[in-house]
């Protein structure tokens, strides 16, 4: 049976306009899938943090010699996270690829999203590091060396001189300093200088600190006086911290890697740590690991 031209041409208007139709759905669902996506994302960021540190089987050979060896590792916001490892393992340079003082050979690191070879200025920015070599100018006063930071740290464009001045007071202030503030920070002893290093790797509110051996050497009540004040520091920020002090990464850590030779060979915990071991507490922990990798 033949059927008429308009039929026809009504036939493809109706295909025309289911076509339309169906795509309005679509275009609908996607809108209403983009939408949830985000939503769950935004709470599941919310509840675990985000990732504020990514390494991507980051390298960093010197010469013939391989420091960090293919590492991949994410630590999220807010955490403290521990690297062990016995002394050359890598851990210091790590750091370094990761506040910029250093680039990787190979792989990728990243703060908060922003690549630290491509977008150094802006992972700059966002961290301060509290060395093993300490960055503190010996001829300085305490109180002059804070503001030597703050005057490099702040953007003067929106911290005038008062800014700066009240920034460096609020630190001397919440790192207890005011007693030595007209001390020449090589007159110190260690464990206020340990503390100096660790206030100016504070200066202009960074969101990532990197504290590499900060207790090192330091009295038992200096090392728990520290403590205290990583703790505080801990509550809004992200921390990486490397010790060769065992009973210091347990008291404040969130999870844990162990180093040896460049690379990650385990990461978690401690009771995560232990139920891979099967050992009791970290220092066990730590020579189980170590000494089955020697072996
Ligand atoms: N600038 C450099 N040039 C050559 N080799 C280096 C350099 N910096 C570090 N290394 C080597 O890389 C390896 C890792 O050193 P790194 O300082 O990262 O170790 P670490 O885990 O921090 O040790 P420690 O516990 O002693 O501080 C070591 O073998 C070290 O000798
Ligand atoms: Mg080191």
């Amino acid at each position: 049976m033949r059927r008429s031209s308009f039929s026809m041409l009504s036939d493809t208007v109706h295909r025309r306009e289911m076509t339309v139709h169906v795509k309005k759905v679509f275009f609908c669902f996607l809108l209403i899938y983009l939408f949830l996506r985000r939503v769950l994302k935004g709470r599941s960021e919310e509840m675990n943090g985000k990732n504020m540190i990514e390494l991507e089987n980051v390298t960093k050979k010197y010469g013939t010699k391989t420091a960090v060896d293919n590492v991949s590792l994410t630590v999220r916001e807010g955490e403290l996270f521990s690297l062990l490892g016995v002394n050359g393992a890598g851990k210091t340079t790590t750091i370094k690829m990761l506040c910029c003082l250093t680039r990787p050979t190979g792989g990728r690191a990243m703060i908060d999203g922003h690549d630290t070879v491509k977008e150094a200025s802006e992972v700059k920015a966002l961290v301060g590091v509290s060395t093993q070599d300490t960055a503190i100018a010996r001829n300085l006063t305490v109180e002059e060396n804070l503001r030597f930071m703050a005057n490099i740290c702040l953007d003067p464009a929106k911290n005038d001189k008062a800014a700066i001045t009240e920034h460096v007071e609020e630190i001397i202030r919440s790192f207890g300093l005011s007693e030595v503030r007209k001390t020449r920070s090589g007159k110190l002893s260690g464990g206020w200088q340990r503390r100096l290093s660790i206030a100016m790797a504070v200066i202009g509110d960074p969101k990532v600190i990197f504290l590499d051996e900060p207790t090192l050497g330091l009295d038992v009540l200096a090392r728990r006086e520290l403590w205290q004040e990583i703790r505080q520091l801990k509550k809004d920020r992200t921390i990486i911290l490397t010790t060769h002090y065992m009973e210091e990464a347990e008291e404040l850590s969130d999870r844990i890697a162990i180093m040896i030779d460049g690379r990650i060979v385990m990461t978690g915990t401690l009771p995560e740590l232990e139920e891979k071991t099967g050992e009791k507490g970290l220092e066990n922990v730590f020579v189980s690991v170590a000494e089955a990798r020697r072996a």
